[in-house]
């Protein structure tokens, strides 16, 4: 049972992420809004999920994109044209952060404030998924945070699918190269692209996948959704939870 103090603890960090007394709110029945596909609440028929093993598509080996650096991989990203999307952007948004992190977020796209600045989760929803991290006593430049698609769909439409392939290598290739101890995928695009199944977003949440390689992944609500929903910050703080007990080893 959590003793009181470290009950306060978890009452500072959801105050950290904007959570009003989180304990005490719960979802009044037929007060919910309609949450877009993919979004929606826990399935709470569903029975406990073993942890689910899912594969990455095998990296698309085109231009040696699976065997650079850092600085060459940066370089041939700021450069891409390998979809429509390079003809809109302003920049590409590579990704942000330690490159040795613990910790890696990846979302679904750049929005306006990301295209314009170049850097990827610095509007809103930015500025919530900072203090998501920072609830998790960890500072953002402790992280690294990417994307699934490096430049901006416009009017922020959904990626097409075959953006989200031709963009693929270059995440996979941030993620070889981090190697980090926990994904945390922001939303039901990344989710989808990462683990390569289109699953509702809710069956996702609260359990372990994994990569190919063997990297944990933890699904949870988009920033922006969160915004749009903050009562489900609540769950969003349970998915963070499970994604420190993996990032430290400890039985999930
Ligand atoms: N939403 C995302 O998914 N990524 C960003 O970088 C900004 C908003």
């Amino acid at each position: 049972m959590a003793s009181s103090s470290g009950q306060d603890a978890g009452l500072r960090h959801l105050a950290l992420m904007g959570i009003p007394v989180w304990a005490r709110r719960r979802p009044t029945a037929g007060r919910g809004t309609a949450l877009p596909p993919g979004e929606e609440g826990p399935d709470r028929a569903a029975a406990p999920v073993p942890a689910a093993t899912a594969a990455v598509p095998a990296a698309h080996r085109d231009g040696g994109v699976a065997t650079l650096g850092w600085e060459a991989l940066a370089e041939r990203v700021a450069v891409c044209t390998a979809c429509e999307l390079h003809r809109t952007r302003t920049q590409t948004v590579f990704g942000t952060g330690d490159r040795d992190a613990d910790w890696m977020f990846v979302g679904e796209a750049p929005g306006a404030d990301e295209d314009r600045q170049g850097e990827p989760f610095v509007g809103r929803a930015g500025q919530l998924l900072t203090a998501m991290i920072e609830a998790l006593g960890l500072r953002r430049e402790q992280v690294y945070i990417g994307n699934t698609l490096k430049c901006r769909p416009p009017r922020n439409r959904d990626p097409l699918p075959e953006e989200v392939v031709r963009c693929r290598p270059f995440l996979e290739r941030q993620i070889a190269l981090v190697q980090p101890r926990v994904i945390v995928a922001l939303g039901r695009i990344a989710a989808h692209n990462l683990l390569g199944v289109e699953t509702p977003l809710a069956r996702l949440r609260g359990r372990v996948h994994r990569l190919a390689a063997g990297t944990p992944v933890i699904v949870t609500y988009h920033p922006a959704f969160l915004l749009r929903s903050p009562r489900e910050k609540r769950r969003a703080w349970e998915d963070l939870c499970l994604a420190r007990r993996v990032a430290r080893g400890e039985p999930t």
